[in-house]
Parts: C-alpha cells; structure tokens; sequence
C-alpha cells in the first residue's frame, strides 16, 4: 500500500480495490459447479473475467481461444509495451479483484491482472487454446453445440471476440513505392524514430498512442492524418466519468453543454481544432491530455483531410478546411516523412458462427436486447463485442452485469423475457433516443444500462430480488432458493425442459 501521508489519493484509490475485493469478490475455490455449463469464446479480458463470475456462483465453463496460450488476455497481450490505459483504471474493473497500483496501467500490468485471475479460479483446466470457434448451433431444442458434439453441450454461450481482431491496413496507392519505414501503429515496439519525421494516417486511440511514441523516441516532427474529425477529451477521470455516464446524451436539448466545455476549457487557444460537424458522442473521442501540449508546442500537427496516396518520399494528401466533410475539396501536397505508421485499426471479429436466426432483421447487432441479447435467444450473451462508439466502453463494472444477467435468465424462468419484451425494449429504446446523431445503439454508454435496470428490474416486484445479484454478484443463497422453486414446478408441471434454458421455457 502507498503512504497516506505522500500519496493520499492512490492510497485511498487502494483502499477502495481492497473493500471491493474483499465485499464483492465470488469465492474463488469451494463452488459445486453444479448448474448450468456455459461455453465462452474468447480469453481475452472479458472471457476471462466473465468465466470467473460464472464459476464464482457455481456455474461451470469450457472457454474456447482461437489463439494460442501466449494469447491469453486478448487484444492486450498483441498490444505495444508502451501502449497504456487511456481511461482511468476507476472505469476499468472487470472484476472486483481486479488491484491496480495506479490510474493508468501499460499492456503488462493489464495482461498479469488477467492471468492472475485465470489461474485464481482454476481455468486453466477450463480453457481450450487454439480452438476458433466456427459453429454454435443447437441440436433440435436442445443445449448448445459448440463447433460439433465433442466439446459437450452448453446451457449458456458468452461471445467475447472483442472488437478488435486482425490488423487493418488499408491498400493506399503507391505504398510499395515508399523508401521509409511503414508500420501498423500495433508493431512499434522496439523502434526508433530519433530525429525523424512521422506520420501517423488514422486519428483514433491508436494514433495519438503513436503520437506519444514519437514524441517519446524524439521524433523531429509528427504529422496526424484525421479524416473523420474526431473530439479528444481530457485524460481527467472525473470528466471521463461524467460523459461515459452520458448525463449530457447527444439526443437532449443539453447536448451543447459537454462541447461548450471541451471547447473553453480543453481546447482553449487551439479551439478551431475541435471539430464542427461530429458530436461528442457521434464516434469514440480520444483520450488525452498531453496531445495539446505538443500541438501548442508546434512538435506535431493535427490536419484533416484525405491520404491520396504514398510517393517514395511521403504521403501525398488533401487537405481540407475546417466543416467539409470527408472526401471532400481541399488543397493537396506531399507530406515528406521517414516513418509512416497505419493507426487503422482493426478488423471486426465475425460473429458469423452464430445461426442466421439471431441477425433477424431489424434486430441485428448492435440492435440486440441490452446490446448483448439476441432477441431470438436470451441464452446467447455477447458481451462486449457489439458496440460501435462509447467512452469507456469495455472492461468495467458492466462486463459482470451482463455475465450475471445471462445467470439469471438460465437461473429462473420467471424474470426472463420472451422475444415479444425483449424486441419492445428494443424498438422503445430507439423511440426514446430518435434524435440520437447516429443509430440509437451505435453509442452506448451507461444511460441505456440504467434504463434498462428501470424497465426491468424496478418497475417489476417479481424482479427485486435479483437486483443486488445482478449489480454486484451478491447472491446469498439467492439461485439456490430459485433451483429449488424451479425443481418443485418441474415435478408438479413440467414447468422446464431440462435440456433447454433458451425461449422455450419462458414465460
Ligand atoms: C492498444 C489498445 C488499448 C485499449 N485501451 C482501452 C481503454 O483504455 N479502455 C477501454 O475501454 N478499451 C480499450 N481498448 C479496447 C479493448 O479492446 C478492450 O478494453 C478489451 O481489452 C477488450 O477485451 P475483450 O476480451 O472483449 O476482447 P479481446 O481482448 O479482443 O479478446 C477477444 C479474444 O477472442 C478470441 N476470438 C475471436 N474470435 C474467436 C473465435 N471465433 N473463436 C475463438 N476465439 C476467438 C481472440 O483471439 C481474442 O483472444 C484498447 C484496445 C487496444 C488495442
Ligand atoms: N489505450 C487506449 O485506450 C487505446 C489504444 C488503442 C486502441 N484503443 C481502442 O481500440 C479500438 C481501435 O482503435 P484504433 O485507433 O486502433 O482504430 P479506430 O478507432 O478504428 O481508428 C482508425 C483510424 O484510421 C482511419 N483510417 C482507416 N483507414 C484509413 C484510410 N484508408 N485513410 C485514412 N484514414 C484511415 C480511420 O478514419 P475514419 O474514422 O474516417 O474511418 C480512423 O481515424 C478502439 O476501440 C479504441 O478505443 C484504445
């Protein structure tokens, strides 16, 4: 523990993991893995996190990794070693465990906490490496096969590829024709870029990671190539707070208020920077504080347009003003640089191994039940893998919520929803949010989360006990109590298939 007396705050910060671990953490060792299996596809963080939340109330789990063991931690343990937490570690809390010893942890601190929990619940016995899940189907009204019937058969199947999978980089006219280094911004470790000139194509989290890589291997120069006009939003954990909770959402008529701000306190003296035509809450905004100072510092440049190609010595491209949009007029000339690195992010894991039953138009992802639901089966919960845009979207508090929330649907009958409520909480959800900028779940954040626990849970008395149990895991006997009404029904009317949790036993 740090001193209280030399560092208060990261001291109370640890006070704070300690309670939460020792209040809310499900034991670790002693369940009875005797309720319903249920197959995870995916060890990243929210694998992981989500099978120690079912093996912590007795669930028992077979998770399913595409790569091998050196990839246990997903998405973080390909990352850079340099690359680090944007978001405050406050919003990242997959697991009440979960210890951090400051706000913003690196790739290795992430990737350790992961595995610490992987081997705590015992889920190395549990966990199948280089197995890529293909097929998830059902044998008649049955449980889950999971690619064919060697692996067993599931009650219950979390999706967590994540959001980010194979390295995407685009084919740009005349890339072979370039003398310098040309890296995807995932591939800088180890690099140098001493005195030279970068530029960085891409304006998301990625690129402003490559920023800060230049910046810190003292780059003479560093060029940002926007094409989308994103808004960057301090690295200030109560302001990041504030708008992942969406209190200003860009649908209400206070949507001026978070840019005002951003604009007059942020952007200050650079405010032509912020961009015009995107919201706060259109695309994911970056994370960061220091890329002002080396914007202000004259170290790097921020400039919006369209790449048109590489040359052998830089990039050609169009630069436009201030409001037009992508693809648009400008004024075109080459950026001379040494080091080009792709910040383009990532290709979209496919969910392909689903049935087509569950892509039922207009209910495709992201326009799922909770985002995670498919209406056509409340057995499947895909769990952090559907959204488009959010600010602190995956590896908090919610990735358990959602874990418990498929607990209870296979727990208890009674509080799961048929299609009929699960496609009305949908349909009135895109009514509340018609003026959203983009599609009503295309930016999440955790008003939709609240609501939900309104409609659900709060307006529903048969519901009120699953609350603590859904929000923080506190179970107290609780699905015991529900297995024994269950078993007693099952005996008195068949009230259950037993073989089958999905909708045919809902009521
Ligand atoms: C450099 C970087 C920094 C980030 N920083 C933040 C941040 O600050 N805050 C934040 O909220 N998010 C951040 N993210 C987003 C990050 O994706 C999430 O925070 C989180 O790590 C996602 O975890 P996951 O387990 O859902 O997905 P992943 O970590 O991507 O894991 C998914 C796993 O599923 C496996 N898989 C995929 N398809 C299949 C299949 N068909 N069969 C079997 N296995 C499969 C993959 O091999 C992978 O191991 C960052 C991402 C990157 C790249
Ligand atoms: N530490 C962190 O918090 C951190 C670090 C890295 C990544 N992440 C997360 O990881 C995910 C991926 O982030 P990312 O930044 O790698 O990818 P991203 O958000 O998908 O951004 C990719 C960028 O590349 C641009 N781009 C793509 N193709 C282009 C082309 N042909 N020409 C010009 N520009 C092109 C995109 O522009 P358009 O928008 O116009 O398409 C976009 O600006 C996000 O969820 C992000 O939050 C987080």
């Amino acid at each position: 523990m740090e001193n209280p007396i030399f560092h208060p705050f990261m001291f109370l910060y640890q006070l704070l993991q300690l309670l939460l671990d020792n209040i809310l953490s499900a034991p670790a060792e002693g369940a009875t893995l005797d309720r319903p299996k249920i197959a995870i596809i995916g060890a990243g963080l929210t694998g992981v996190s989500a099978a120690t939340h079912c093996v912590g109330h007795g669930f028992d789990v077979r998770i399913f990794e595409a790569g091998p063991r050196e990839q246990l931690g997903g998405i973080w343990s390909r990352a850079k070693n340099t690359s680090d937490l944007h978001i405050h570690s406050l919003m990242y809390r997959f697991r009440p465990s979960v210890q951090w010893n400051g706000g913003y942890p690196n790739s290795q601190q992430i990737v350790s906490q992961i595995t610490e929990l992987w081997k705590r619940y015992k889920l190395e016995d549990k966990t199948k490496f280089n197995t890529k899940v293909e097929r998830v189907y059902r044998y008649g009204k049955g449980r889950w096969i999971i690619n064919n019937i060697t692996e067993g058969y599931f009650e219950g199947v979390i999706v967590a590829v994540g959001a980010c999978g194979e390295n995407r980089v685009p084919l740009i006219p005349g890339q072979e024709n370039f003398k310098g280094e040309r890296y995807h911004s995932s591939d800088l470790t180890g690099k140098e870029a001493k005195e030279k000139t970068v530029i960085v194509i891409g304006d998301g989290a990625s690129a402003v990671e490559a920023l800060e890589f230049a910046a810190h291997e003292e780059a003479s120069k560093i060029y940002i190539l926007s094409r989308s006009d994103k808004w960057i939003i301090p690295r200030n954990v109560i302001a990041d707070i504030v708008l992942a909770l969406n209190i200003f959402d860009g649908e209400t008529i206070l949507a001026w208020i978070p840019e005002i701000l951003l604009r007059k306190f942020f952007y200050r003296d650079i405010e032509d920077l912020a961009s015009t035509h995107q919201r706060p809450f259109t695309d994911t905004p970056m994370i960061n504080s220091g890329v002002m100072n080396k914007i202000r510092s004259g170290q790097a440049e921020w400039l919006h347009g369209d790449v048109k190609g590489f040359t052998e010595e830089g990039i050609r491209f169009n630069q436009r003003s201030k409001g037009v949009p992508k693809g648009g007029p400008g004024r075109e000339y080459l950026i001379k640089g040494d080091i080009v690195v792709m910040a383009t992010g990532y290709e979209r894991p496919s969910l392909n191994f689903l049935t087509a039953d569950n892509f039922r138009d207009p209910y495709q992802p992201p326009n799922w039940y909770l985002q995670a639901f498919p209406p056509s089966h409340p057995t499947i919960c895909c769990n952090n893998c559907t959204y488009l845009n959010a600010i602190g979207t995956a590896g908090n508090w919610h990735t358990g919520i959602y874990t418990r929330i498929l607990l209870m649907f296979l727990s208890d009958p009674l509080p799961s929803p048929r299609p009929y409520w699960m496609e009305l909480w949908i349909d009135t959800t895109c009514t509340l949010k018609k003026l959203a900028p983009k599609g009503a779940f295309d930016f999440v954040a955790y008003l939709e989360l609240v609501w939900w626990l309104a409609f659900y849970i709060v307006l529903n008395p048969s519901r009120w006990k699953w609350a603590f149990f859904v929000l923080f895991g506190v179970d107290i006997g609780l699905p015991r109590v529900v297995e024994a009404k269950d078993e007693l029904g099952y005996w008195m009317g068949g009230m259950r298939n037993k073989n089958s949790y999905d909708i045919d036993n809902r009521f």
